[in-house]
């Protein structure tokens, strides 16, 4: 069967990742978290004190960033490496989500991390989730799917996630870094968060994952089928 790109964009914390972990085993496609790959170039210019005024010093940074996924047998995921080093736990930390957004608006770390993209789905039957991927990753993908929910929703649903990871968070601070996040990428210059014209909108507020997989399945299989 032709294989297909299907783009799964939106807010922070709304079951993005999720939904499209589940409709890549699913389908038996590739899952690609473009969220983690700005968090690890994030973790990097943390480490090495790279100033966001000065090109010059991100180019040469960005030179040395190798992101990579590696499929782990133990915890049957996807696991995130920065210069072959593990750091899907550390990313997902609170002081990497609090600076981001401001890593992710620099130009030059778009264009990289969006070739970057664009390279590891050129052969198709992917499922990539993010914020720009309908709109400027892959603007031809078969299948977009917009994805939002209420923000109590999203702030409950990120607290019990970093919980399970033995992270305890208050919830107004992440409502706060929720509503943060959404206004730095919806707002920035370059590939800005928005729907795009063709993208399917889905409010998960009320829905269950199953339901959530379920929608962007059906819309595959019309895709499939009428093409
Ligand atoms: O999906 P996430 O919450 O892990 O993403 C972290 C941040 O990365 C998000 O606040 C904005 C940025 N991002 C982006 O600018 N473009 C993408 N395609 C994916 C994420």
């Amino acid at each position: 069967m032709k294989k297909i790109v299907i783009a799964l964009d939106g807010y922070s914390s709304c079951g993005k990742s999720t939904t499209a972990k589940l409709v890549a085993a699913e389908l038996g496609y590739a899952y690609i978290d473009t969220g983690a790959m700005y968090r690890a170039v994030t973790l990097y210019f943390l480490k090495h004190h790279i100033a966001l005024t000065n090109p010059r010093e991100i180019k040469d940074a960005l030179d040395k960033v190798e992101v990579e996924f590696h499929y782990n047998p133990k915890t049957a995921r996807n696991e995130v490496f920065l210069n072959g080093l593990n750091v899907e736990d550390e990313i997902r930390k609170m002081y990497i989500s609090n600076q981001v957004s401001e890593v992710s608006v620099v130009p030059e770390v778009r264009h990289a991390m969006v070739a970057q993209q664009q390279k590891m789905g050129r052969k198709r039957g992917v499922v990539m989730d993010g914020r720009d991927i309908g709109t400027a990753v892959f603007p031809d993908a078969e299948v977009k799917v917009f994805m939002t929910a209420d923000v109590n929703t999203r702030a409950k649903r990120r607290q019990e996630e970093l919980l399970e990871k033995k992270q305890l968070v208050n919830l107004d601070d992440i409502r706060e870094n929720l509503q943060k996040r959404d206004h730095i990428d919806s707002t920035r210059k370059e590939s800005p968060l928005r729907r795009a014209e063709d993208a399917h909108l889905l409010d998960t507020s009320h829905m269950t994952i199953d339901e959530q997989v379920d929608f962007v399945l059906e819309k595959v299989a019309s895709k499939i089928l009428r093409n």
